[in-house]
């Protein structure tokens, strides 16, 4: 007997939160029914805070979600988040899993079908990076303007549920260029430095030697980071429009710190509130999406 499909398991965790969430009380609008959200937002290492500002909020651990991986990794809670900021109906994810926990490919990515599924329109996407290019110092942030798969492995091989979305889906165009603009408009009222850099991911745990910054650099990598780029690829399969936001924790350049993840995370709660000041600005007036934009359907 072959298992639930990965369509199932989807249906079945979405039908699943609903039903936890109904039970977190009347008061709560995200514990209604016909709540949905608009934006899902993956908070990476450091970040997650901004979890706890979500108003009217359900929580719920991932563990009681069917079929969600749960986190393992230092700095990274485990717990799904529905209510509101600025406003705006969101589904936080605090804590991500990675590949180098050992996970595959499709529960890596399961939190991005199940946002798709609950009815978000976008995917905010948050990470941890190296700064590789010399325009980028520790505690600055970035939106993604691109990215590189060196992951050696890609989220959609396998047979294709054409239900979720396209057998080749375009990735030219992965990061929105109107929320890119408009992230930068934000950033410039906020009196913020935002930059825009070109993603490398790789599998890690291991982070990287000097030889590999170095071809990474001539690569036209400007930042390097161990997640992320599944869930873009997932995103735009299944048609969410996408924002990324990376904020770099340590330079690769110049006198070079070698990276650690205490540091990583360290830098990372440094530049929260200007981290969290920007994704509340970026919520407030976020642009609703095109129409005919972001089809991933076919
Ligand atoms: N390398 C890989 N991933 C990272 C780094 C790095 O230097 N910093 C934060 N995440």
């Amino acid at each position: 007997m072959s298992g639930p499909t990965l369509s199932d398991k989807i249906q079945e965790a979405a039908a699943a939160i609903r039903r936890l969430a109904s039970k977190q009380g009347t008061s709560r609008a995200a514990a209604s029914p016909e709540w949905r959200p608009e934006v899902g937002v993956i908070l990476g290492s450091g970040l997650g805070d901004l979890a706890l500002e979500v108003e009217d909020a359900v929580r719920l651990d991932y563990a009681e979600i069917p079929h969600f991986p749960r986190s393992t990794v230092m700095g990274h809670a485990g717990t799904l988040v529905m209510g509101t900021l600025e406003g705006r109906n969101v589904l936080v994810y605090q804590g991500r899993v990675h590949y180098y926990e050992g996970y595959t490919m499709e529960e890596i990515t399961f939190s991005v079908r199940l946002m798709k599924a609950l009815g978000a329109h976008t995917m905010l996407v948050t990470n941890a990076v190296g700064g590789i290019a010399e325009k980028l110092i520790p505690g600055d942030l970035a939106t993604i303007r691109d990215h590189i798969n060196f992951m050696g492995m890609n989220p959609l091989r396998g047979p294709n549920a054409e239900a979720l979305g396209p057998r080749f889906p375009r990735m030219d165009d992965a990061y929105d260029v109107v929320l890119r603009t408009y992230a930068h408009d934000v950033a410039k009222a906020q009196g913020l430095d935002l930059k825009d850099a070109v993603y490398l991911a790789l599998s890690g745990p291991s982070y990287e030697t000097r030889a590999e910054i170095a071809f990474f650099r001539q690569f036209g990598a400007e930042t390097v980071g161990m997640s992320t780029v599944p869930e873009v690829i997932v995103a735009r399969h299944s048609g969410l429009r996408v924002l990324g936001v990376s904020c770099v924790t340590n330079a690769l350049h110049g006198t070079y710190e070698e990276a650690n993840h205490e540091a990583v995370v360290a830098q990372a709660n440094e530049a929260k509130p200007r981290f969290i000041r920007l994704i509340r600005g970026i919520l407030r007036d976020l642009p609703a999406p095109a129409p005919t934009a972001t089809s991933g359907h076919h």
